[in-house]
């Protein structure tokens, strides 16, 4: 299976900082942020891995990443042309990368402790559709949100953003398809905000029934914004201090 990592994208919520570095870059605990979900995709296995950047990053990306030996994964690199176009757009740029295999994307900003190997696994025996993984939160409306039917087990609606959550559970940055996903992509329609919406793909395939979940047992965040950057490394280094203590 490949790995896709999604590092594009306006950083609006880290500005002024990301007015002159990408969101990825910026450290959390004593990497830059890219390296968490690369190191994740490698404990489970995955050590082919693009990652999907805008043209102004590019050369940053190289410089750090080269083309992942140092980190002992391969790395290729794709752009995406119209910058902020939505998640799903810049998908859109793994199409030949992917081929007819079943794959992984992780938004770059995603930092999380459990391991991918078990929703890995179940993704491969799940015939085709997607798999996405959850997380309870506190702060539901940043987020897309599922409505859940939890004793069938099943998705019933994604809201993005929402101002009236229907559950206290978000989708996180990591989602699972087999490559149809680029046909549905290929016949979406821009969201209200201009953006083609990851959330809009994975409603397709709640149509569908064809999308599964399972819930994320370990911390989780989205390192976007000055808070949760903070939060993130906070917790880095509260993990590293307890460690040493023993
Ligand atoms: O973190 C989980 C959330 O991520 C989900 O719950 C939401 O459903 C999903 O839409 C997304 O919401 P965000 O508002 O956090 O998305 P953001 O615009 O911050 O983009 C997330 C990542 O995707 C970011 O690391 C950069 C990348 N990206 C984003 C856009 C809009 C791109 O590579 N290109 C883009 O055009």
């Amino acid at each position: 299976m490949k790995g896709i990592i999604l590092a594009g994208g306006t950083g609006s919520r880290l500005k002024p900082i990301t007015n002159y570095i990408n969101k990825h870059l910026l450290p959390v605990g004593p990497f830059p942020m890219i390296y968490w979900p690369i190191l994740k995709l490698k404990e489970a296995g995955i050590e082919n891995i693009l990652i999907i950047t805008n043209k102004h990053h590019l050369s940053s990306f190289i410089e750090l990443l080269g083309n992942g030996e140092e980190l002992k994964v391969s790395i290729q690199f794709s752009i995406q042309k119209n910058e902020g176009r939505g998640i799903a757009d810049a998908l859109m740029c793994a199409k030949n990368y992917i081929g007819q295999e079943k794959f992984i994307v992780i938004l770059g900003d995603n930092i999380f402790e459990d391991s991918l190997i078990p929703y890995i696994n179940l993704f491969q025996k799940q015939e085709m559709g997607a798999r996405v993984l959850l997380k309870d939160v506190s702060d539901p409306m940043r987020y897309g949100v599922p409505q859940l039917d939890q004793s069938n087990k099943q998705i019933l609606s994604i809201i993005e953003k929402p101002v009236n959550p229907p559950s206290s559970y978000c989708v996180t940055g990591i989602y699972m398809y087999e490559p149809q996903v680029f046909k549905l992509i290929e016949n979406l329609q821009p969201s209200y905000r201009n953006e083609l919406e990851i959330t809009d793909v994975n409603n397709l395939y709640i149509a569908e029934s064809r999308l599964e979940y399972d819930i994320l047992k370990g911390w989780w965040i989205d390192a976007g914004t000055h808070k949760s950057l903070f939060q993130a490394n906070m917790h880095v280094y509260d993990k590293k201090r307890k460690e040493d203590i023993g």
